[in-house]
């Protein structure tokens, strides 16, 4: 199964020239602590944007360019996306971690939304697509801690295909 989880301002806004525009480290904690352990599926442009291989996880990278090859026992780069249908059936969570191509690829097919929702409108060239409320029923909301490192109001909203 694959499971989405994403940040958004409440512009639909998720980044902006290939990165995240507002830093939010109680978030990145979350996000960690659920991924870790899972494949996480994403991009190529996000996995750029990582710039790293995060540890403990398995990166599933789709990319159009057949010569792309990652030398990383961790990083799975995949050409068609009918590739990622035995990560889609299996029983398993599986992260889709974006980014914006990606989430409107993957988001009929998830089954569960990992929402950060910013209470901010930001200015960016990447947007979520839009959440159809008859398709998802939220299971859990709760407000982000904010303080000075986290200066923003924000909710962590779960969500379950009806
Ligand atoms: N707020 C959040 O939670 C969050 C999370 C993740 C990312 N982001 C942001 O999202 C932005 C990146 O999103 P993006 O839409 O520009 O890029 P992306 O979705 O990360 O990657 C797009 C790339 O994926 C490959 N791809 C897409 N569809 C494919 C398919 N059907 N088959 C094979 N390969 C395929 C292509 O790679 P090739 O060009 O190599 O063929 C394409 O250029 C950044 O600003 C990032 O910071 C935000």
């Amino acid at each position: 199964m694959l499971s989405i989880i994403v940040a958004i301002a409440n512009n639909n806004v998720i980044g902006k020239d290939n990165k995240l525009i507002w830093h939010l480290p109680e978030d990145l904690k979350r996000f960690k602590k659920l991924t870790t352990g899972h494949n996480i599926i994403m991009g190529r442009k996000t996995f750029e944007s990582l710039g790293k291989v995060l540890p403990n996880r398995k990166h599933i990278v789709l990319c159009n360019d057949a010569n792309l090859n990652i030398d990383n026992e961790n990083v799975e780069i995949l050409n068609n996306v009918n590739l990622l249908d035995k990560y889609i059936d299996s029983n398993e969570e599986n992260f889709v971690i974006g980014g914006a191509t990606i989430y409107k690829l993957l988001l009929p097919k998830a089954n569960k939304l990992y929402l950060t929702k910013i209470n901010e409108n930001f200015e960016g060239d990447v947007y979520f697509p839009e959440i159809k409320q008859e398709e998802w029923k939220i299971v859990s909301r709760e407000t982000g801690i904010k303080d000075e490192k986290n200066p923003y109001n924000y909710e962590y909203i779960n969500y379950v295909r009806k």
